[in-house]
């Protein structure tokens, strides 16, 4: 499937073994319509991962800036991504059950990590996945809110589906980084979504130290 999107680390993580993996490259070489998902789950399959929590910068459509959201569903908006490792020829077609595509065990892990650690989590969400690089209009995310869509990002498909198609059991901690276009006054920046990253994200590692798998 190629190659991943970068080498990936292994190390200790509380009393886990996990392993690494940037899925934007290092200097955010690969952007998200850009970036090889299959080579990434495949080799993270390749490596034992026995789960996957990713973690992902979006836009709140309901959901305030700085929260941490567990998606519990998705809506795919992409287009022209390699999202099946079923590619015809001898390999025999499974249609997957992509009903519930995150991980309800491990979503229900984090949440507890979270509790133990009183951290406030939004527990459930619909992840609306579009195309990018270029963020939305505000008449994009109206409709993505009447389609019942919590939050917004670039990344969650076909990344999802192809661990489902791995059987790998996989959950996302969403971060949101910004209100979605039109829900706020004045342009969106990246620069303003960078320092409110980074802070989520070391609450996720803070978190992903004790749960247990
Ligand atoms: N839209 C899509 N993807 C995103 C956003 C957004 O507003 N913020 C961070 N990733």
């Amino acid at each position: 499937w190629g190659k991943p999107s970068d080498k990936i680390e292994e190390g200790i993580l509380g009393n886990k073994r996990i392993l690494l993996l940037r899925r934007h490259g290092k200097q955010f070489k690969f952007p998200p319509h850009l970036i090889n998902y299959r080579a990434n789950i495949a080799a993270l399959r390749e490596l034992g991962a026995s789960a996957i929590i990713a973690t992902a910068a979006v836009g709140g459509i309901a959901a305030e800036v700085g929260k941490i959201v567990l998606p519990d569903q998705i809506i795919d908006y992409t287009y022209g991504r390699e999202s099946t490792f079923f590619e015809g020829g001898d390999t025999p077609l499974k249609h997957i059950d992509f009903s519930y595509p995150y991980d309800k065990r491990i979503r229900e892990k984090i949440i507890s990590a979270a509790t133990a650690k009183s951290i406030i989590l939004i527990e459930s969400g619909t992840y609306g996945a579009t195309q990018g690089p270029r963020l939305e209009t505000a008449a994009e995310i109206q409709k993505l809110r009447k389609d019942g869509c919590h939050i917004v990002g670039m990344t969650g498909m076909p990344e999802a589906c192809l661990a489902k198609e791995m059987e790998i059991p996989y959950a996302t901690m969403a971060i949101v980084v910004n209100p979605a276009a039109g829900l706020c006054e004045g342009e969106i920046l990246l620069s303003d979504m960078e320092k409110i990253l980074s802070q989520g994200y070391e609450i996720c590692m803070d978190i992903l130290k004790t749960v247990e798998l």
